[in-house]
């Protein structure tokens, strides 16, 4: 049966991903390439229409957290490089050989189960070899190293493709700890080397990375929030030239004129000062938009920021139109993104809400559908 959908919907603008791609490459000494983070569904934006536009614009190294949406991506006939940043967990690794998937060797115990699988197989695994340089985090620190390296060579069913590590304070450029992990990633790329390994790719360079610190020897670097429009730390809104990519936008389902003195939504924690217009649009906290936002989230309409009045709920939130004329049902809100030259940016909503700007995006659920624009 055909019918209309919920008007809520987020349009991801793929032009605009193009720019923030741009502005990455840009950043990337000539010699490297972008090895474009689509993990968490593209950071919410779709991982499937985000990768086949990146693929479009020339990309052809993808990464994702979990071999689920690096299996997710290959039955949408994605066929370019494949590595999965999570780990290989005991039972998948053959699906990493037979989907040519690469695993992050993030220990020596996965290093075992996933060699030991290959040779099985007759076969070779490619694997970026993740080494811990200091964000506390996952792989191998310098010990581990140094041992797995003296195991390597029985190890041979899997081929060194990458070494890679990961930054913790890149996005504080004043950060001694980056200098500090610079000079570890080297030190252990070092070791590495001298075991007669020459990885073909290293990397070690996020979206602040990317931005603020250089890697020479990186053949690499691992972009994720800046191509989605989002800033990787406060310290780059000046340094980085990017446009939001997700614009969240609801039609007002019902206006309504509610007399001086009204409550408004569960809780009754806002009032109505004075005869009001309140305009009731179908989006709630189910899709990701925060509840943290009751009475301190903005909508743009007919070129106008207006409150968000009381508490969101589940499906439905309110909002103040009473000084904004021509209002109508089925007038369209941007809660997220740009409209009419106003805009409300990820790094806005994070900030109220205390968090990150990944996480706006992340959270924005799957009962909103996408929008790609321009429509191919
Ligand atoms: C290992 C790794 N590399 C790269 C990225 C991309 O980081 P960003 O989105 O800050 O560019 C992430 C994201 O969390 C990550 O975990």
């Amino acid at each position: 049966m055909n019918y209309s959908s919920r008007p809520t919907w987020a349009e991801i603008n793929l032009l605009a991903l193009r720019h923030n791609l741009q502005q990455a490459l840009k950043s990337c000494s000539v010699t490297q390439r972008v090895l474009a983070v689509v993990k968490a569904d593209a950071y919410g934006h779709g991982a499937t229409p985000v990768t086949q536009a990146l693929q479009s614009f020339g990309i052809c190294d993808f990464a994702v957290a979990t071999l689920e949406e690096a299996l997710e991506l290959r039955s949408a006939g994605i066929t370019d490089n494949l590595l999965v940043l999570g780990s290989c967990f005991p039972g998948q690794e053959g699906a990493f050989l037979q989907y040519d998937v690469m695993p992050t060797l993030l220990d020596v115990d996965t290093a075992l189960r996933l060699n030991a699988e290959a040779v099985s197989q007759k076969r070779q695994l490619k694997v970026h070899l993740k080494v811990d340089s200091g964000m506390g985090r996952v792989g191998f620190l310098p010990e581990q190293l140094r041992e797995f390296l003296s195991q390597l060579s029985q190890l041979d069913g899997l081929t060194i493709e990458g070494f890679m590590s990961h930054l913790a304070c890149a996005d504080e450029l004043n950060s001694t700890v980056t200098v500090d992990q610079q000079g570890q990633f080297r030190m252990m790329l070092q070791m590495v080397r001298e075991a007669g390994i020459e990885p073909r790719e290293i990397h070690l360079n996020n979206s602040a990375g990317l931005s603020g610190w250089e890697c020479p020897e990186c053949t690499m670097s691992r972009p994720g929030i800046m191509l989605y429009g989002g800033l990787p730390g406060f310290d780059f809104s000046s340094k980085l030239d990017l446009q939001p990519v997700m614009h969240l936008r609801s039609c007002i389902a019902q206006l309504r004129q509610l007399p001086a003195g009204s409550g408004i939504s569960y809780g009754h924690c806002y009032h109505a000062h004075d005869d009001m217009k309140v305009a009731v649009l179908p989006i709630g906290y189910a899709d990701g938009y925060n509840r943290l936002l009751s009475n301190c989230g903005q909508g743009i309409l007919h070129g106008e920021k207006v409150p968000v009045i009381g508490r969101v709920c589940m499906d439905w939130i309110m909002l103040d139109v009473s000084h904004v004329s021509d209002v109508a049902v089925g007038d369209c809100v941007t809660l997220l993104g740009s409209a009419d030259g106003l805009s409300i940016t990820g790094d806005e909503l994070a900030e109220q809400l205390d968090t990150i700007s990944y996480e706006v995006f992340c959270r924005i659920g799957s009962r909103v559908p996408r929008r790609y624009l321009p429509e191919s």
